[in-house]
C-alpha cells in the first residue's frame, strides 16, 4: 500500500463525526494518554488560596500520580512528587496541613518542603550515599494564572497562556464576580469515584443536550429555570476554544433576562452586602453587567471544570475509573454569597446531591455499554450543519449541539498523534 494513503491508528479511531468505543475502554490507550496528554500538557493542580501561609501544603495529583503542592519558607509555590526515593512510599498521606518537613512513614527518611533529603533514620548505614541525589522528584514546569496553579511534566512546550488561549477569558470572568477579584478554594473537597473513562466525564461537562432529561428531577424540585437554558429555544451557545477547551456560554440567556444575579437563581435584594461591594469595586454599570453575566461554565482541558458555582478536578485512575474532586467556589470578601454557594453545592454535588449522582449514573452506563459490541462507534454529529464562527473565530453552536465534544476529540487526536 502506498505510504501516503496509510492512515494512522488515531485516524482509524477518530473521525470528524464519530469516535471508536475502544478509546474509552482500552488500557493500552489509557497508558498512552498518560504519556501524551497527562504527563505532557498543562494540567490544573490546585489554587494558591489552598496554601496561603509558608509551610502550608495540600496533597494533589497529576493524572493518577500523587503530588504535594507546597508553599516553601520563602512563600514560593512548589510541586513535589509524593514518592519516597527509598522504597516508593508516599511521604505524606494527610490531605492538608502546615509542616516544614515530611517524614516517610516506612523508614522515617525526612525531607524539607523544597524536596531536599534532610536525614535518614540510623544514618551510619548510609556512609557512602549522596544525599543530594536522594531528594523528592519535582515537577518541571509550574505556572499560575490568577491563583490557578497548573503543572506540566514536559520540560518544554507551549506556555500556560498559550495553552489557555481564549479560555483564559472564562477565568477572568469568574474572578470578576468576586468583589476583590479573587477566587478562594477554601470550602473543602468532596471526592467522587466513578467507573467511567475520564473522557466521558470531560465531554459531559459541556454537553448541553442532556441536562433537560438527566437533571429534570433536580430542576423540578429546585423550581429552577436552568432546564430552559438547555432547551431547544435557548439562545445559549456551545463553544470550542481550541486546545480541547470548551464551554457552554449561557450569557446570551442571562442578558435576555437582564436581571442581576438571576444566573444564581436569586435577586440583588437577597444579597445586599455582596451587591454593595460589587458596586464599590466596579463602576456601577460594569458591576451590573458582571452580575447579569454571572460565572462561566467551562471545561479547561484536560481536567479543570468550572461549573458556575463549583470547581471540579478530574483525575483519571484507569481506563474505566475516574475521580472527581469537587468543591464550592468561594469569592474573596463575599461571605453572604459564599454561604449560598456552599449550600447549593451540597444540594447538587454533596453526598445526597442530585446533580452529580444523575450524571455519574449516565457515564457509568455509557462505560458498561461499551461491552456490547455493536455498534462499535459513538456518534457526535449533532449540530454539525449549523456550526459557525463567533467574532473571535471560535466555533460555536446551539447550546444542545456537540460542538464541544468534536473540539475535544480534534485536540485529543492531535496530541495523541505527536511522538
Ligand atoms: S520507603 Fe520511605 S524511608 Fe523507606
Ligand atoms: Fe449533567
Amino acid at each position: 500500500m502506498d505510504a501516503s494513503v496509510q492512515s494512522t491508528k488515531w485516524e482509524r479511531l477518530i473521525e470528524p463525526g464519530r469516535v471508536h468505543g475502544s478509546l474509552y475502554a482500552d488500557s493500552d490507550i489509557f497508558q498512552e494518554e498518560l504519556e501524551k496528554i497527562w504527563y505532557r500538557t498543562w494540567v490544573y493542580v490546585g489554587h494558591t488560596s489552598e496554601i496561603p501561609n509558608p509551610k502550608d501544603y495540600v496533597t494533589k495529583s497529576i493524572g493518577p500520580m500523587p503530588i504535594l503542592m507546597v508553599r516553601d519558607r520563602k512563600g514560593e509555590v512548589r510541586l513535589l512528587m509524593n514518592r519516597c526515593p527509598h522504597r516508593g512510599n508516599a511521604v505524606c498521606v494527610i490531605e492538608k496541613g502546615n509542616r516544614a518537613t515530611f517524614t516517610c512513614p516506612y523508614h522515617s527518611w525526612t525531607f524539607a518542603n523544597d524536596g531536599r533529603l534532610m536525614g535518614y533514620a540510623y544514618p551510619d548505614g548510609y556512609e557512602t550515599a549522596d544525599k543530594s541525589k536522594l531528594g523528592l522528584g519535582t515537577v518541571p514546569r509550574v505556572s499560575i494564572y490568577k491563583g490557578f496553579v497548573f503543572a506540566s511534566m514536559a520540560e518544554d512546550g507551549p506556555t500556560l497562556e498559550e495553552h489557555l488561549g481564549g479560555a483564559a477569558r472564562a477565568i477572568d470572568q469568574l474572578c470578576e464576580n468576586s468583589p476583590e477579584g479573587e477566587v478562594e478554594i477554601t470550602a473543602g473537597f468532596l471526592h467522587h469515584r466513578s467507573q467511567a473513562n475520564w473522557k466521558f466525564i470531560v465531554e459531559n461537562e459541556c454537553d448541553g443536550y442532556h441536562p433537560a432529561f438527566v437533571h429534570a428531577s433536580i430542576f423540578a424540585v429546585a423550581d429552577s429555570g436552568i432546564g430552559n437554558l438547555y432547551g431547544p429555544d435557548s439562545t445559549a451557545v456551545t463553544r470550542d476554544f481550541g486546545n480541547g477547551h470548551t464551554e457552554v456560554d449561557l450569557r446570551p440567556e442571562f442578558r435576555l433576562r437582564d436581571e442581576p444575579l438571576s444566573w444564581f437563581g436569586t435577586t440583588a435584594e437577597r444579597l445586599p452586602d455582596y451587591v454593595a461591594k460589587m458596586n464599590a469595586a466596579h463602576r456601577p454599570d460594569k458591576a451590573r453587567t458582571v452580575m447579569i453575566d454571572g460565572t462561566p461554565h467551562i471545561m479547561i482541558f484536560p481536567n479543570l471544570f468550572i461549573a458556575e458555582i463549583q470547581l471540579f478536578v478530574i483525575q483519571p485512575i484507569a481506563a474505566d475509573e475516574t475521580i472527581q474532586h469537587v468543591t464550592a467556589l468561594q469569592f474573596k470578601g463575599a461571605p453572604d454569597f459564599n454561604r449560598r454557594m456552599r449550600q447549593q453545592t451540597m444540594g447538587s454535588v454533596g453526598p445526597a446531591g442530585f446533580l452529580l449522582a444523575d450524571d455519574t449514573e449516565m457515564y457509568e452506563r455509557n462505560q458498561r455499554g461499551l461491552a456490547t459490541r455493536e455498534p462499535e462507534w459513538l456518534y457526535l454529529e449533532r449540530g454539525v450543519h449549523r456550526e459557525r464562527r463567533d467574532e473571535n473565530g471560535y466555533l460555536v453552536g446551539h447550546s444542545t449541539d456537540e460542538v464541544p465534544s468534536r473540539g475535544i476529540w480534534r485536540h485529543y487526536k492531535k496530541m495523541m498523534e505527536e511522538e
